[in-house]
């Protein structure tokens, strides 16, 4: 992987801060894909990559994602923010030129999900919302449940979301729903 040519793009692209969230993903995800067998390498740099498209105004989110043909909805137009995995997805294979779609899928799933995950679309989800820098209530909980059973983190991880939006009277995406559920289903 040439992780020093990407790490060099991304310092233009993002802040100090959030290169420096993307490094502990990475790291994360490499750690979580050692310990359930996927491929370290691509959990390496889908992390690295997964919020390339962070630091982009909502403008620019909305303006790549239609001309782009990635889907947008309503809820995509009312908080364009949701659009920075799929829009990272796309950068990431423009801009870096990552031709593996197990990669690209991982970083287009990483805020939202899917009703069906892989492996490495589940481990760059949930080291996303576990790395060393995170620091909300229950996170060490949480690292210990993503030590144990994946699947189960990533409901945590999902239900947590949820409810926060509840709380803030915020909308929810009904890919989060799905996704969720589709956890949810597959644990019996
Ligand atoms: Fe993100
Ligand atoms: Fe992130």
């Amino acid at each position: 992987m040439q992780y020093k040519y990407y790490l060099k793009c991304l310092k233009g692209m993002l802040s100090d801060k959030r290169l420096r969230h993307s490094l502990k993903v990475s790291n994360t995800a490499v750690r979580l894909a050692e310990l359930y067998g996927a491929d370290c390498e691509k959990a390496a740099l889908a992390g690295l990559l997964h919020d390339c498209a962070r630091d982009l105004p909502n403008d620019e989110l909305l303006t790549l994602a239609r001309h782009n043909r990635v889907p947008v909805d309503s809820i995509d137009e009312a908080r364009p923010v949701l659009l920075h995995a799929s829009v990272g997805a796309l950068l990431a294979k423009r801009q870096f030129s990552v031709q593996d779609e197990a990669v690209l899928q991982a970083i287009a799933l990483h805020t939202l999900g899917d009703e069906t995950m892989t492996l490495l679309d589940k481990i760059v989800f949930v080291a996303d919302k576990v790395e060393p820098d995170r620091s909300f209530p229950g996170v060490g909980e949480l690292r210990e449940i993503a030590r144990r059973n994946l699947d189960r983190a990533l409901l945590c991880c999902f239900d947590a979301a949820i409810m926060l939006s509840v709380r803030n009277g915020d909308l929810i995406h009904p890919r989060a729903v799905r996704a969720r559920n589709g956890i949810r289903l597959k644990m019996g």
